[in-house]
């Protein structure tokens, strides 16, 4: 069991969480964002970012401070905190991006660790070997069998109360991913980041993404804390929420503002394009998009990086918000909603029902069907797999209308739900709030719920009555169970 770690709660996969920075004598509440500090060019300063904005904890690249003439001995002799002027945790890169980028690199895992250390570095990287996406597999393999040896050799280097993370790599490969999380996780290491994804994310690969890290995480124990690394743009934070991550961190609040890109939760904006702000910000209120095109370079990058910052930070609370009130799935959607590659994401989660299903809590304020990919949230799956354990008599009603007598058992017929016994019928999730013009995935997951009471019930004489739902949905019943349309029965009894 890791120490370090403490799930405070879930909602779907994704967690709050607290990761106690031993170092630095601190907690770090999760989902949280680090801020990538360049040690040369700080367009944000540290310590505004701590003040201002919430930062809880930054991130830095050592390599960077280890190669650089200026501020390689100011870092061994005041510290980090100092030089940077920031007071909390701060974790350190280890020069793998350059390695990836240039191709070698002249560090050893164990004199950046050291350094690192010496540093007074609160988390430290050993040197992984990030391996792309699109990369063939015996290279994936071999690139991932010399990642775990760093992380083996980092394990045995003295590094006091800094934490180690141990990268999981293992490109586009969901086997070789979840196999490296495996070593990664046999290890003393603490915190677990996924690697080499920059590509997927720049990209906009978030169905590839989805496919990564659910096979990371089926490696990892539930007490692993996991970074999602180079993970910046606030419209992906809450994908990568709901799939369990817990750490991002961002340097695309200074590299988009260096072009003049505008962040929103749901999408990248040309500064150039735009009349008015949408966003209430103080630098949104106090300027308009000409005054920004208009000032000076350096005032502009800085006031774009801060709205940017001002609107990840924000997007960071609201996640962690909704996950402490079960709304998750419900800002998911709403994000999903905004760009057509977070909708192929959303999906690809969806695909994964049991990942999300076997953490999400079995009670919350409320359900909103908001979408038809709300008939496969892990609310209806775990339902769907209780009703295969339910043992009915010789005789079941159910019914989408009101309770009959002339029936041993009768049950609700609730779309997206399937079959719910009247007990139940009042308790969360089968309260969801639905639009009176539902979609067809609802009936149809209601007949796989259907299906699912069926298979486990063979000997019981099962009636439907349902309300009028469209032939997908009866295709899927099972050929035993009686059927009827409750509006065909009232016109019935009209004709009476
Ligand atoms: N930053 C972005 N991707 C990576 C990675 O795969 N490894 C390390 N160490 N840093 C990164
Ligand atoms: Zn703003």
């Amino acid at each position: 069991m890791r120490e370090i770690f403490e799930v405070r709660g879930y909602d779907g996969a994704g967690r709050i969480g607290e990761l106690r920075v031993p170092r630095a004598d601190t907690t770090v509440e999760t989902p949280a964002l680090l801020p990538v500090i360049n040690p040369h060019v700080q367009t944000v300063p540290p310590g505004e970012l701590e003040s201002t904005f919430g930062t809880q904890i930054l991130i830095t690249n050592s390599y960077i401070l280890h190669g650089s003439e200026d501020l390689r001995g100011p870092a061994l002799e005041t510290g980090l905190h100092e030089l940077l002027e920031f007071s909390g945790p701060i974790m350190t890169d280890s020069g793998s991006f350059q390695l990836a980028e240039y191709g070698s690199i002249d560090v050893t895992t164990e004199e950046i660790l050291r350094f690192q250390h010496e540093i007074g570095a609160d988390i430290g990287t050993p040197v992984d070997v990030p391996t792309p996406p699109d990369t063939d597999l015996s290279q994936a393999q071999d690139e991932q069998t010399r990642t775990q040896e760093r992380l083996e050799l980092a394990d045995t280097v003295e590094t006091g109360e800094m934490l180690v993370t141990a990268p999981v790599q293992g490109s586009g490969y969901p086997d070789l991913r979840e196999q490296a999380a495996r070593e990664a996780y046999r290890t003393d290491l603490d915190v677990f980041p996924i690697g080499a994804v920059v590509p997927l994310l720049n990209e906009y690969r978030y169905q590839e993404l989805v496919d990564v890290v659910t096979a990371t995480k089926r490696g990892l124990g539930a007490d692993a804390p996991v970074h999602l690394f180079g993970a910046g743009h606030p419209m992906m934070f809450a994908l990568a929420a709901a799939l369990g991550c817990d750490l991002f961190d961002s340097a695309a609040y200074a590299l988009y503002a260096r072009d003049g890109r505008y962040l929103t939760v749901s999408g990248t904006e040309h500064l150039a394009d735009l009349t008015e702000f949408a966003c209430s910000c103080p630098v949104c209120v106090d300027n308009t998009p000409a005054e920004l095109e208009a000032a000076a370079t350096s005032k502009r990058q800085r006031l774009l990086a801060e709205h940017n910052l001002f609107i990840s930070f924000e997007e960071i609370r609201r996640i962690r918000e909704a996950i402490r009130r079960g709304t998750l799935f419900e800002l998911l959607e709403q994000r999903a909603r905004s760009h057509p590659a977070l909708l192929d994401g959303y999906r690809q989660l969806l695909e994964y029902p049991e990942q999300s299903a076997a953490t999400d809590p079995t009670t919350k304020d409320a359900f909103f069907y908001l979408s038809r990919e709300s008939a496969h949230r892990p609310e209806v799956i775990r339902h769907h797999q209780r009703l295969g354990r339910f043992d009915v008599g010789s005789e079941l009603l159910l019914t989408a209308g009101n309770p009959s007598d002339s029936y041993e058992e009768c049950w609700r017929l609730v779309a997206p739900f399937g079959p719910v016994p009247r007990a139940l019928s009042d308790a969360y999730p089968f309260t969801a709030e639905r639009p009176d013009s539902l979609d067809r995935e609802a009936f149809e997951a209601a007949a796989r719920g259907v299906a699912r009471l069926v298979k486990s019930n063979p000997e019981t004489d099962i009636t439907i009555f349902h309300d009028d739902w469209p032939a997908s949905a009866l295709a899927l019943l099972p050929g035993q169970v009686t059927c009827e349309r409750l509006g065909a029965r009232a016109e019935t009894a009209n004709e009476d």
